[in-house]
């Protein structure tokens, strides 16, 4: 689409957009009664006004059935995690028997590799991007020194090349080509937390099965944002978090997805815990563990149905926006953005900005990763007062991510124009 650059323009953007009306599922925050400009749904997504509805329909169950809440009731516990795959296998590209929804994503990252980083003898690396988030180095880093290896010897981490922010691609599968007899895993984020890059997920995965290696995904960043498809994509385990696109919640619960073609295979080691037991014979209590067919079978404990509450009351939303709408207004106001953001550095004669997000439209989501280049801290606090939530990561770089369900085009329109004012007026403070 051929943008203008007007105020006009966006709000004609968003008089034809068909999710317009999902904002007002959303609580959107105020200062003094003043809407904000909320672009931190790559941090955590708005609490949808259903979340309070569904957690009272919870209490209510207990306070009616008390235990017999798993089996009673409108909405009975037992069967709560069905009502959750359904939408979820079609956000992530699943069938719905290799998606499970339980505990959090690092944990749900250790469990994964439990069962699918096994090294043995020579094959025992694990190739991933250099500065993942935090979580997912400190889970590689123990897990390797829990099978007895040294992490400096045994994790790659692929970086940008100097002077560069962002992986190549070439990079990444040449790692793996030159470890290829060695590596025993390959576990990228599908999209870096600090730059917003995504990465080739279906290219990486072919390559490193072709080496013989095992292949995951940290979709902390991916799930709801972008157009996913694990299950043809033939990823092993993929690990979520569903704060952030997904809307579900501070520290809501996590999903995973585990390839069918693994379900079956009872050479994978696992943790076992009684919520994954088939639940044919669950209540049997039968000694030995006898898995739950497909990925729930890898589930431990007993699931926190206050925390499914939200993750359902989220996951309806966006099954009545639609996924493919999602998809198709998310990339609209992203390349509105991208316009907007370009037009507001070229003005000025002395760039601000350096953008480490990727600016082809295939290779990032909804975030975009400005690197400030000159006094980015006074400009980040200037957008807070200016009634703007965006994110600071140290030491230098504003994150930003409008999402589609609840985030407009005039919203991107007053971000980018407060944005080149702010700058204008720092530039002239001394
Ligand atoms: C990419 C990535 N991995 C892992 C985590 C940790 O997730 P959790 O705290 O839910 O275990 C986060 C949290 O933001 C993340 O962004």
């Amino acid at each position: 689409m051929q943008f203008e650059n007007s105020l006009l323009f966006a709000k004609q953007l968003d008089a034809s957009d068909p999710l317009k009306k999902f904002r007002d599922e959303f609580i959107i925050p105020a200062v003094d009664g003043k809407e904000q400009i909320y672009f931190l749904g790559n941090s955590l997504g708005l609490q949808p006004k259903t979340a309070e509805p569904a957690i009272k329909e919870i209490l209510q169950q207990w306070a009616g059935y008390g235990v017999e809440g798993f089996f009673k009731g409108t909405d009975p516990w037992l069967k709560y995690h069905d009502q959750l795959v359904k939408p979820l296998s079609a956000i992530v590209g699943a069938l719905p028997q290799e998606v499970v929804v339980m505990n959090q994503l690092s944990v749900n990252l250790h469990l994964m590799l439990v069962s699918f980083y096994q090294p043995s003898g020579k094959r025992n690396k694990i190739i991933c991007e250099a500065k993942a988030f935090p979580s997912d180095q400190n889970v590689l880093e123990t897990q390797v020194k829990t099978h007895g290896l040294d992490p400096d010897k045994v994790i790659i981490e692929v970086s940008p090349r100097q002077g560069e922010h962002t992986i190549r691609k070439e990079d990444i599968l040449q790692a793996i080509e030159l470890n290829k007899d060695e590596t025993a895993l390959v576990l990228f984020s599908g999209i870096n937390y600090y730059t917003g890059q995504l990465f080739d997920m279906a290219g990486i995965t072919k390559e490193a099965q072709k080496a013989g290696a095992r292949v995951g995904f940290d979709l902390a960043h991916a799930a709801g944002n972008v157009s996913l498809c694990l299950h043809d994509w033939n990823v092993d385990f993929a690990c979520w978090c569903t704060y952030k696109y997904l809307n579900s919640g501070p520290g809501a619960v996590g999903g995973v997805f585990i390839h069918e073609r693994h379900h079956a295979d009872t050479t994978i080691p696992r943790f076992a815990g009684w919520w994954g037991y088939d639940a044919a014979t669950r209540f049997k209590m039968e000694k030995g563990f006898k898995p739950d067919a497909g990925a729930q079978g890898w589930q431990l404990s007993t699931p926190s149905f206050l925390l499914y509450a939200t993750h359902k009351a989220a996951l309806g939303i966006a099954e009545r926006a639609g996924w493919d709408r999602i998809q198709q207004k998310s990339r609209l106001l992203n390349d509105y953005l991208w316009f907007r953001l370009q037009e507001v550095n070229d003005r000025m004669k002395e760039r601000s900005i350096e953008f480490i997000t990727p600016q082809n439209a295939d290779e990032r989501g909804c975030q975009v990763s400005m690197l400030m280049l000159r006094r980015g801290r006074e400009l980040f606090n200037a957008l807070a007062d200016a009634g703007i939530m965006v994110d600071w990561r140290e030491p230098d770089v504003i994150r930003l991510a409008p999402v589609p369900l609840y985030n407009g085009f005039e919203e991107v329109w007053r971000f980018s124009d407060t944005l080149g004012r702010i700058i204008e007026r720092v530039k002239n403070e001394k």
